[in-house]
């Protein structure tokens, strides 16, 4: 194997039961397991997620629910995006909760389940100052009334999206928690029943107790990923994610070479080039030509050069490192660690965009499954 991922999966479960001790027995847990789990395995994340908690599943769109659906998963499953008519066909038979935020979208779902005979679960999406999906706070009661009106649709959930969560300032992420309880506060007098109402996502649950409301809808935290950039007191989680590869060959160089496409690199000492089989069609990002890092022999060395599609140059100078020696890009070796957090300051990200993008190619590890109950028998 030329690089492979490591999912630690009794880590999914122990920082989603980490959350659960967080937030209490009256506040739901959502796991969020879109895009593939945040690059983990979105059906192995599911499952350790609701084996340490978690009440149901958020997921991008119906096809990604089809997935956790067909692996036999029968939890809640919210599909978060606002959806194409023609999808609210597939979101009845899988049995998916839907984001309605669409006057269009709510009456194809309910003809839908009307046609399949059923009662679709909907949440009512508002956009509190998100700017992307969601009725405006001030049409989210007409929304409600015609939602609660169309035949075949069951309202669970109300829920709105911070924006800042995240940011140093909280003035803004207030803001949205204040129009959002304004909107309760309609429903309420207007008695429209809305079971579950959520706002928090992974940085507003550590940060803001009070937003946690009756659901907490964490991405970040599942994975054992720190969503602020100071480190976390208030949870103790487990990274669940560890990316390696191995070195495939090593070089001489001299002073003054030039390295890879562009020669972006140029070399400033005789060193030593290892060259590792990871790129960016693997999801190691190429903004980290010349600027990324990895750890071989518990020492971290630099990526030097531009990342190509499936390789890159790493300067090994400082390490006894021979080929076939353990790269690793992202977790620990020898007691040291980079994280994804890491590579993503590197980069000016976020780090969901550095799970998220971890391609296909390299193969999930899963490590610490528990056995399947035929295993067991
Ligand atoms: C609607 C919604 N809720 C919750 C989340 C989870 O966010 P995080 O991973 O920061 O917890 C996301 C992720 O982007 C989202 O889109």
């Amino acid at each position: 194997m030329n690089a492979w991922l490591e999912v630690d999966i009794s880590a999914i479960r122990r920082n989603v039961a980490a959350v659960r001790s967080l937030v209490g027995s009256r506040v739901q847990v959502m796991a969020i397991v879109k895009a593939d789990g945040y690059g983990h395995g979105a059906v192995r994340a599911a499952r350790a997620a609701l084996t340490g908690g978690a009440s149901s599943l958020g997921v991008a769109n119906a096809a990604e629910g089809a997935e956790l659906r067909a692996a036999g998963i029968d939890a809640p499953i919210l599909v978060l995006g606002c959806g194409l008519p023609e999808q609210m066909p597939e979101v009845v038979a899988r049995g998916l909760m839907q984001t309605l935020a669409t006057e269009g979208v709510a009456r194809a779902l309910s003809q839908a389940a009307t046609a399949a005979r059923c009662e679709a679960g909907v949440h009512i999406k508002v956009d509190t100052g998100m700017g992307r999906l969601g009725v405006r706070p001030h049409e989210a009661l007409a929304f409600a009334r015609l939602v609660s009106n169309l035949p075949g649709l069951r309202i669970e959930g109300v829920f709105s999206h911070l924006a800042t969560a995240d940011h140093d300032d909280v003035t803004y992420a207030r803001e949205q928690a204040a129009r959002f309880e304004e909107v309760l506060t309609n429903f309420e007098r207007a008695g429209v029943r809305t079971p579950l109402r959520h706002l928090a996502n992974s940085a507003a649950t550590i940060r803001f107790p009070e937003m946690r409301l009756d659901m907490v809808r964490t991405g970040l935290l599942t994975y054992g990923l720190n969503p602020l950039s100071s480190p976390l007191t208030e949870i103790e989680l487990v990274t669940a994610l560890t990316w390696k590869s191995r070195i495939a060959c090593i070089k001489e160089v001299d002073a003054g070479e030039r390295l890879g496409y562009a020669g972006l690199h140029v070399t400033e000492r005789p060193t030593r080039i290892a060259c590792v089989p990871v790129g960016y069609a693997d999801g190691y990002p190429r903004a980290l030509s010349n600027a990324g890092w990895v750890l071989v022999g518990g020492q971290r060395c630099a990526v030097v050069g531009a990342i190509c599609m499936d390789q890159m140059l790493v300067d090994v100078g400082g390490v006894a490192a021979q080929p076939g020696d353990e790269v690793v890009l992202i977790g620990e070796q020898m007691g040291r660690r980079i994280t994804a957090n890491d590579l993503a300051d590197a980069q000016g990200t976020v780090v969901h965009e550095v799970v998220a993008r971890l391609g296909h190619r390299p193969p999930r590890i899963y490590l610490n499954e528990e056995p399947s109950p035929e295993a067991t028998q």
